[in-house]
C-alpha cells in the first residue's frame, strides 16, 4: 500500500462557517437556507478558523491526506471576475498547513456552493455560468499549483443537479425533467473546460471527477430487469462517468431523452470539448448502491429521506417509463434510509475498473448517525464496522486488480449536513456544534490511526 492515499473528506459549505467574513459573497446556499429560514452553515465547524487544529488532529490520526473544496464565493468576488485576494491567501494557509504536516491536499474546484451572483442569472441553466466556472478553475489553478497536485473538476454532478433541479430539495429547488438535462450538461461541459484550462496551463499533477457513485443491481435476471437496469445506470452514473472518462454521453440515454426533451444545447463545438478533455481519474463517493426492477405504474416519484426518522420521509425513486428502485427487506438501512452494502463497493469498484481502467479514488465513504456528543468518547463501534466493511469490500477489489489510489472517511470531524442539519454526523472527531465548537476524537478515529499505521492488516477480512 505505498504511496496509498488514506484521508478525510470535507466541503467548504459544510464546514468552514465564516460566510461573511474576508469578503465572501453570498452563495445559492446561503441565500436559499436564510430566505427559507432552515438550519444552515453560517458557522458549521468553523473550520475557517479552527483549520490548522483539524488538519493537525487529521495528522496525529495517521492519515495523510485531506479532501477538501474550494468556495467560489470566497474566490471571485463578482459577475465581472474579479479575485478576491484573501480568499486566495486564506486557501494558500490551509494547502500550507497541511505541507506542513506531510498531508496531501486533494481539492474540489466545485462543491455546490454556487455564488448567488450567478444563481440570479439563471445559474447553471445558463452556459455562461460554465464559462464562468472556466474562469474560476484557472484562477485556482494559477493561485495553488505551487502547492497541490490533486485536482477534482466537481463534486458529485448527479446529485446536486437531480437535488436542485429534478428533486427540488436543494437549491434552486426545480422540478423539471427539461432544466434537469439542461443543467446537467452545462454541468458536465464546464468540468471539461476545467480540464482543458489545466491541460492549457500545464500545470503538474492530475484532475479527476468525484462522482456519487451508485452501483445497479437487478431483482432478477430477466431481460425486462435488465433493461431496467440500464435505465438506472444510465440515470445513476453513466452520464457522469461516460462522459468525463471516455468523452462520450450514452447514444442510448441522448436518444431516449431527444424524443420527449429539447437537447439543441448540445452542438458539435461542446461534444468536441468534451471529447477532448477526459479526466485523468474517477473519484468514487460510496454510501450505497441501488436495488431495481422494471418500472410497472404510476407517475415519476423521488422522495429522499431527510427527516432522519426511518419511515417517515422514506425515500422512493420511479423514473416513469424506466425503472423503479426497492428495498430489500433483509438488509440494513440507517434512519436516513440508506441501505448499508459493502457489497456494492466490491462489486462497482470491477464494473468501473473494467469499463474505464482509470485509477480510482474512494473519495467518500461514511455513516450519517444521530450521537450524543457531550460524552468524553463517542463509541461509534457502528462506524468501525461500517468503515471496516467498505474497506475490506475496497481491499478485495484491489486484490482482484483494481488500481485504486486511495480511501478518504467521510468525514474526518463532525459537519453541516445540507438539509439534514449537523445531527446527522459522520465525523470521526466530535464537534460539540452547542458547547463551543469542542473537537474530541471519538472511538473510530483511534481505530482508523491504528489501521492505517497497520497497514491496514487489522481490517478483518472476508469475500463478499
Ligand atoms: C455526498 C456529498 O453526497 O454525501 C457530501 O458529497 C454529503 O457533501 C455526503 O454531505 C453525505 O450526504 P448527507 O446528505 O447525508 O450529508
Amino acid at each position: 500500500m505505498k504511496d496509498f492515499l488514506w484521508g478525510g473528506a470535507s466541503a467548504s459549505y459544510q464546514c468552514e462557517g465564516a460566510w461573511q467574513e474576508d469578503d465572501r459573497v453570498e452563495s445559492m446556499w446561503d441565500h436559499y437556507l436564510h430566505e427559507n429560514n432552515l438550519e444552515n452553515g453560517d458557522v458549521a465547524s468553523d473550520h475557517y478558523h479552527r483549520f490548522e487544529e483539524d488538519i493537525r488532529m487529521m495528522k496525529e490520526g495517521g492519515q495523510n491526506a485531506y479532501r477538501l473544496s474550494l468556495a467560489w464565493p470566497r474566490i471571485i468576488k463578482n459577475r465581472e471576475g474579479e479575485i478576491n485576494q484573501k480568499g486566495i491567501s486564506f486557501y494558500r494557509r490551509v494547502f500550507e498547513t497541511c505541507r506542513k504536516y506531510d498531508i496531501e491536499p486533494f481539492v474540489t474546484v466545485y462543491h455546490w456552493d454556487l455564488p448567488q451572483y450567478l444563481e440570479e442569472k439563471g445559474g447553471w441553466l445558463n452556459e455562461e455560468t460554465a464559462y464562468a466556472y472556466e474562469h474560476y478553475a484557472k484562477v485556482c489553478f494559477e493561485a495553488f499549483h505551487d502547492l497541490v497536485k490533486e485536482w477534482v473538476t466537481f463534486n458529485e454532478p448527479k446529485w446536486f443537479v437531480c437535488s436542485g433541479y429534478l428533486i427540488g430539495n436543494y437549491p434552486p429547488c426545480h422540478k423539471s425533467p427539461q432544466d434537469t438535462i439542461t443543467a446537467a450538461f452545462n454541468v458536465m461541459y464546464a468540468s471539461a473546460l476545467g480540464v482543458k484550462a489545466f491541460r492549457e496551463g500545464k500545470y503538474p499533477g492530475k484532475i479527476g471527477i468525484v462522482h456519487s457513485f451508485t452501483p445497479i443491481n437487478g431483482v432478477d435476471g430477466t431481460l425486462a430487469t435488465k433493461i431496467a437496469m440500464r435505465y438506472a445506470d444510465n440515470y445513476c452514473n453513466n452520464w457522469i462517468l461516460d462522459t468525463a472518462a471516455k468523452g462520450e454521453i450514452p447514444i442510448d440515454l441522448l436518444t431516449t431523452l431527444s424524443k420527449k426533451y429539447d437537447l439543441s444545447m448540445i452542438t458539435e463545438k461542446h461534444l468536441k470539448v468534451i471529447k477532448e478533455n477526459k479526466v485523468d481519474f474517477l473519484g468514487l463517493n460510496y454510501y450505497s448502491r441501488a436495488l431495481v426492477k422494471p418500472y410497472s405504474s404510476g407517475e415519476t416519484t423521488l422522495v429522499v429521506n431527510n427527516s432522519g426518522k426511518k419511515g417517515k420521509g422514506t425515500s422512493k425513486v420511479i423514473i416513469k417509463d424506466w425503472f423503479e428502485q426497492v428495498y430489500d427487506p433483509n438488509s440494513t438501512y440507517t434512519e436516513w434510509d440508506t441501505e448499508i452494502y459493502p457489497k456494492g463497493l466490491q462489486e462497482g469498484l470491477k464494473e468501473v475498473w473494467e469499463k474505464y481502467h482509470l485509477p480510482i479514488y474512494i473519495t467518500e465513504n461514511g455513516v450519517g448517525m444521530y450521537e450524543d456528543v457531550t460524552v468524553d468518547q463517542v463509541q461509534d463501534d457502528y462506524r468501525i464496522e461500517f468503515m471496516n466493511d467498505h474497506i475490506n469490500a475496497m481491499l478485495n477489489a484491489k486484490d482482484d486488480g483494481v488500481d485504486i489510489r486511495g480511501y478518504f472517511a467521510w468525514s474526518p470531524f463532525d459537519l453541516y449536513s445540507w438539509k439534514n442539519g449537523c445531527e446527522k454526523r459522520y465525523g470521526l472527531v466530535a464537534i460539540d456544534f452547542d458547547h463551543g465548537l469542542v473537537r474530541k476524537p471519538k472511538k473510530s478515529y483511534f481505530w482508523y490511526k491504528e489501521m492505517i499505521e497497520s497497514n491496514a492488516e487489522t481490517i478483518k477480512r472476508k469475500r463478499l
